[in-house]
């Protein structure tokens, strides 16, 4: 049984919702299971006891939050090596889909050079300021869990 991380920062609670879709998601495939954490809690893990991490967050101001950044880099000191990582984030604005994913994303790269990377992030629209998530987003986050748990193998 393979083992997931899954790191949400969350203002509103609606990336911590994407993230336990994306766990149900890779839960139901018999494979691996997830732990799903706040960002505050990142450097209590052990990450030996983790094939994988995925880390998210909502984009404030164009950007992924600090919380996340910070989230990553501790991860990343403590070590990725090996382990298959994406990113994932909720956005409002039509223009910044995907933005915030691909800031986690370019960070991992920096900094976990070791890591493999899942060959896509997950991106997901919140229809208001605090949400809620829109209606097609939970089906999304688990389907692409599952994908990733499909990658990560038994
Ligand atoms: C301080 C702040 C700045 C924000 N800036 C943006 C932004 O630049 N673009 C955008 O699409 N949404 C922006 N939003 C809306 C967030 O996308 C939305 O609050 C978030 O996805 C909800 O996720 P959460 O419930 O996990 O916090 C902003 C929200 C906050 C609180």
């Amino acid at each position: 049984m393979k083992r997931v991380l899954i790191v949400f920062d969350s203002k509103f609670g609606n990336t911590e919702q994407l993230a336990r879709e994306i766990g149900a998601g890779i839960q139901a495939t018999g494979t691996a299971e997830a732990s799903v954490i706040n960002i505050k809690i990142v450097g209590d893990q052990d990450l030996s006891n983790f094939d994988a991490a995925l880390f998210g967050a909502p984009i404030h101001a164009f950007r992924a939050t600090s919380g996340i950044k910070g989230a990553v880099k501790k991860a990343a000191k403590m070590g990725l090596d090996g382990k298959l990582v994406a990113a994932f984030d909720t956005y409002q604005a039509p223009g910044h889909k995907g933005r915030a994913a691909g800031q986690i994303r370019d960070l991992l790269m920096k900094k976990a050079k070791g890591a493999k990377f899942f060959s896509e992030d997950l991106t997901s629209l919140v229809d208001g300021y605090e949400g809620p998530l829109n209606a097609a987003e939970p089906a999304r986050a688990r389907e692409f869990g599952q994908r990733f748990a499909q990658e990560l193998g038994e």
